[in-house]
């Protein structure tokens, strides 16, 4: 296969990017009034404004025919139909199966997905019984404490959804998430716990994980100091989610506390699964439905829409236009909703362990740049911290901004404050503002020259995402979409998007390292680094 940077379409993108140097999207917008209606599009709920990037219609159509040179539609098909595209751990890529609706008829497919339902409803009927107060503390009370011990895939999308949803979750229950190793995390958690009313989930896909099972470990200490080593007891208030569970059994958990999932779930893309068990816990089984049912509504657009207006693929292709061609290695996710404060550590996980690779599939060192380095935090305090470099930094930087078209209705100032905010900074980042224009506007007595300080360059680029407002159906819609965003990057990229070597690599060296600061002896193939560190860590 001939090298990407080689491909006509390749090539020709890198020669339409030249002649953009003297446009600027301002003056796109003067030319043209029906700008923002032709580059917008809709999608299971969702509202994409694009107009403010460096687009038209001929590098549009550059960038589709760079998508369609990659066969997009056949790795969509491949990954839906579940051939094995996960080639260097020989699995399929499956998480769109999970939002499949239960009450559908497949042919293909039917034994998976009548396994799917399963799965799903015994995690349902679980939840049902502790939300109903049907499953009790080992001395019979209510479990209002629920503590998800897990990291990675295993922590970010159920914590990051738990919040997203507070409004809906029950009242009765609190749930607490603990990933980090660091021991903070978990004596912090059980300082608000008691055994009595507390249920733990050991969330791992791997159950190999040592963050997860030395918390996990933790956990079960302080839970059999106060009520002793019971086994009863503690099948009250430990369940596991894992696709390996005989190695949940050999921790301790009984079998039909075990929720499972599979090994064609990626972790990045597990909250649909078992996973999930947290979310059900506290917004219920409905709550879940919709979720599924959003992010199905986005696999539906995904697989029928045409190119042109297909949400997933339009982000995609902006993301490569700017990262490729305009040289844009970073770029900013920023929620305009509090409870989506959690978004932009998912969508780290997301993409840059999907797409933070050197390799094509074919083996091959890839000669361009892949995945970009995401980052972003909820507006508006994003705008109180980095914001100054979005508008008046040396580096461009393309920007999600995501709305909630309905917020709080018993806090409309607040909402509208919101909106006109967010608004506010994509118009300002995009219009920029002239040294003459800022000489304008100087105070009577006030130096000409500061009006160098206050001129913006503008035309950054941003993208405007609008839910309808923030609830399960188009949280599921909004993560789905980035998964198929991301998804047909990598396919451009030619990556395998579902592998995590770099991840395994830090995980299995942290095991000898751990060793070394115990009694073991370095081998001598250590760096005089590390050797100087792990003998000042040790002498402490
Ligand atoms: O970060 C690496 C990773 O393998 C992720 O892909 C995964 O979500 C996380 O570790 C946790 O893995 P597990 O669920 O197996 O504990």
């Amino acid at each position: 296969m001939s090298r990407l940077t080689e491909s006509p379409t390749w090539q020709a993108l890198q020669a339409q990017q030249l002649q953009w140097r003297d446009r600027t999207l301002r003056s796109l917008f003067q030319e043209d009034p029906a700008r923002a209606e032709r580059y917008s599009v809709e999608a299971a709920g969702l509202f994409l404004d694009y107009s403010k990037n460096h687009i038209d219609d001929p590098t549009l159509s550059l960038l589709h025919q760079l998508v369609e040179d990659a066969a997009w539609q056949d790795w969509r098909n491949r990954m839906f139909a579940g051939e094995h595209i996960n080639h260097s751990e020989g699995r399929p890529v499956l998480h769109v199966a999970l939002r499949v609706p239960a009450e559908t008829h497949l042919t293909s497919t039917d034994g998976l997905h009548a396994e799917i339902v399963a799965a799903r409803q015994k995690m349902y009927d679980f939840a049902e019984q502790v939300r109903s107060g049907q499953w009790r503390g080992y001395q019979g009370d209510l479990i209002t404490n629920i503590v998800n011990i897990g990291i990675g895939g295993s922590d970010v999308g159920p914590s990051m959804a738990y919040a997203a949803l507070q409004p809906y979750a029950s009242p009765d229950l609190t749930l607490f998430f603990v990933s980090n190793i660091d021991s903070a995390q978990l004596n912090d958690v059980l300082a608000h716990c008691q055994p009595s009313n507390t249920l733990f989930i050991v969330s791992s896909k791997s159950f190999t994980t040592l963050e997860t099972l030395t918390n996990a470990r933790g956990a079960r200490a302080w839970f059999e100091q106060q009520v002793g080593s019971d086994p009863k007891a503690f099948a009250q208030h430990f369940v596991a989610v894992t696709a390996a569970p005989n190695a949940a059994i050999e921790f301790g958990i009984p079998a039909k506390n075990c929720f499972l999932f599979w090994d064609w779930v990626g972790g990045r893309y597990s909250i649909w699964s078992s996973i999930g068990l947290p979310l059900v816990l506290a917004v219920g089984s409905e709550q879940f439905d919709q979720f599924l049912a959003g992010a199905y509504a986005m696999d539906q657009h995904f697989c029928t829409a045409p190119i042109e207006k297909n949400m997933p693929v339009i982000l995609a292709l902006l993301g490569i236009w700017q990262h490729n061609f305009w040289g844009c290695t970073n770029y900013a996710l920023l929620p305009y909703a509090q409870r989506l404060a959690g978004l932009p550590l998912y969508m780290q996980q997301l993409d840059m362990e999907s797409n933070g690779k050197s390799w094509d599939r074919a083996g091959e060192w890839v000669d361009y740049s892949t995945g970009p380095v995401l980052w972003g935090a909820a507006g508006t305090n994003g705008q109180h911290a980095f914001f100054q470099l979005l508008h008046q930094g040396t580096q461009q930087i393309p920007m999600d901004f995501i709305l909630l078209a309905e917020g709080d209705a018993h806090w409309p100032q607040h909402h509208q404050f919101l909106l006109a905010n967010a608004l506010a900074q994509m118009e300002a980042l995009m219009q920029g503002k002239s040294r003459s224009e800022a000489e304008t506007e100087l105070l009577p007595g006030e130096a000409k020259y500061l009006a160098v300080y206050r001129q913006f360059a503008g035309n950054r680029c941003s993208n405007a995402l609008i839910l309808p407002r923030l609830d399960a159906f188009s949280l599921g819609a909004l993560l789905a979409l980035y998964e198929h965003k991301v998804f047909v990057q990598g396919v451009i990229w030619r990556l395998n998007s579902f592998d995590q070597w770099g991840v395994e690599y830090g995980k299995a060296l942290a095991k000898s390292v751990s060793a070394w600061l115990g009694q073991e002896k370095m081998p001598t193939t250590v760096s005089s680094s590390t050797r100087r560190l792990v003998e000042r860590l040790k002498n402490r």
